[in-house]
């Protein structure tokens, strides 16, 4: 019998995410079926949308998340003992992979073969050769379309999404502008190639950004939401791309009482821009090409990863919460 751990939401998150609105489960797992496999996760993702999908659920449900790891046990002839699997079955270090055993409310219940990674460590899986990296692969080159010599920003730019859609503008030949937390922040995007990286906490946004672009902004990736985003569009040149990724700065505020931003339609008219959110499953089926490409760029020296990395399966929250502080610089996951 294998002793099986789980985190379980009790109740709606209220503001930040709360120790207490989590349950940590134990159960021992029944025998295998045909079918079915054991899992092991040996890595695990605290993402930004575990907060924004909890007001959909009822509560109590099991927390979903990416997971990687390897087949302990199998009676599954597709997933023999020892294969690397990708899940998205939750913050749980066992698991039966099989059918009936999904999460009902996993917005993904996709299980996956490691693709080859040519060296690289599997915990890449869960960002920049995972789905934070399909984002930033398909919502850039998708909605922003860009082009040799035009400038792009990127908010939340030192996250997982963020600091692969500024290495992918520079491959583009694009001007990159990111804005991030914190000075450390900042300094690491110089290092990984940002023309220029900007503190939205101590900066006069609208002035440095001015000074950053003074011809204007032809596409913006926009991970954030909220004012910084209305001041971003406000300088967009005639016929920008916005790509609407993710709205951060909202994610910790009531469903009925979201913060108010400076309207943007006046520069939607007038500078004919186009304004376009996505959700990544819009290119599931294509996902592979975004690794294949990704990986190569990774292993050409042209897009760098990092990892902040939490140990622990006691530590999820943590690691959760320090997330959607700010405390990681690339991608957050928690090893086992
Ligand atoms: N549309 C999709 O399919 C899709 C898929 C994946 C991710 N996303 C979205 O993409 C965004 C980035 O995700 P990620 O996984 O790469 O996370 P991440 O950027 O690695 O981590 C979250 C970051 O958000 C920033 N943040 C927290 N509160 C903020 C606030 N009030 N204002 C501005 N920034 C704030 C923090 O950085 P700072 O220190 O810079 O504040 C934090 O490090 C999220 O909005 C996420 O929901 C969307």
């Amino acid at each position: 019998m294998v002793k099986a751990r789980k985190y379980v939401v009790k109740k709606h998150f209220e503001g930040l995410p709360k120790r207490d609105d989590f349950e940590i489960v134990e159960q021992e797992l029944p025998p295998l079926k045909d079918g079915e496999f054991l899992f092991k996760a040996e890595w695990i993702s605290v993402d930004p949308y575990h907060r924004a999908y909890n007001p959909r659920y009822p509560v109590p449900y099991d927390q979903f998340a990416f997971q990687v790891g390897t087949v302990e046990d199998s009676k599954d002839p597709e997933y023999p003992v020892g294969t690397r699997v990708i899940a998205h079955r939750g913050w749980s270090d066992y698991c039966i992979i099989g059918p009936g055993h999904e999460n009902p409310n996993s917005p993904d219940n996709g299980v996956h073969k490691l693709p080859d990674l040519n060296g690289l460590s599997p915990s890449l899986c869960l960002g920049a050769v995972g789905m934070p990296g399909a984002t930033a692969y398909f919502g850039l080159l998708e909605l922003c379309k860009p082009k040799a010599g035009e400038t792009l920003v990127v908010t939340g730019a030192a996250g997982a999404v963020g600091s692969l859609v500024g290495q992918i503008g520079k491959i583009k030949g694009c001007k990159v502008i990111g804005f991030a937390g914190d000075d450390e922040k900042v300094k690491w995007l110089k290092e990984i190639g940002f023309d220029k990286a900007i503190n939205y906490k101590t900066a006069d946004i609208a002035a440095e950004l001015k000074e950053a672009a003074p011809e204007g902004v032809d596409m913006y990736f926009d991970n954030v939401g909220g004012e910084i985003s209305s001041l971003i569009i406000h300088q967009m040149r005639e016929f920008g791309r916005v790509a609407v990724c993710g709205s951060i700065s909202a994610y910790n505020e009531a469903p009925y009482k979201m913060p108010k931003a400076t309207i943007l339609q006046l520069d939607l008219i007038f500078k004919q821009l186009k304004m376009e959110g996505f959700l990544i499953t819009r290119w599931l089926e294509r996902s592979h090409e975004a690794y294949e490409e990704i990986i190569k760029w990774i292993n050409s020296g042209e897009i760098k990863v990092r990892e902040h990395i939490t140990e622990g399966f006691d530590k999820i929250y943590d690691a959760f919460v320090g997330m959607l502080n700010g405390e990681n610089i690339g991608k957050a996951v928690v090893k086992m």
